[in-house]
């Protein structure tokens, strides 16, 4: 059995200035229209927010996957956060015009991000 009903992950990483990252996309309002959506609802005991580090989609935040079916939504701003609680949470139907389906798609752009990362420590670690 689930601790809750929907386990919500969002992104609240920030970067440097000009790198692509929910937070500097809007992400800390998102999250606190979904914290206020979600109260104002009673669905809090049903649906647990964790903000977390980035989730490998930067150039499309604010994002956030939805757990126990691992729905990622891309580029969630304020306003989207009403119809993504009553449709999702309280009638458990997604909002199709967020979500990312091509799972191969979204793989491919996290693994590439990830070695884009990993490449820029290596350089960094190689100069010291
Ligand atoms: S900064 Fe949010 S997914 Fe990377």
């Amino acid at each position: 059995m689930e601790a809750f009903h929907y386990h919500v992950f969002v992104c609240d990483q920030k970067k440097p200035e000009g790198a692509p990252s929910c937070c500097a996309r809007g992400a800390e309002e998102t999250i606190a229209a979904l914290r206020r959506e979600i109260l104002a609802r009673r669905l809090e005991d049903e649906v647990q927010v964790t903000t977390c580090g980035s989730l490998g989609l930067c150039e499309w935040g604010p994002n956030m996957i939805v757990y126990p079916e691992g729905v990622w939504y891309t580029g969630v701003e304020p306003g989207d956060v009403p119809e993504i609680v009553r449709s999702h949470f309280e009638q458990n139907t997604p909002v199709e015009r967020l979500v990312r389906h091509d799972e191969a798609e979204v793989r491919a752009e996290i693994l590439s991000n990830r070695a884009k990362r990993l490449a820029a420590v290596r350089i960094n670690t190689d100069r010291r």
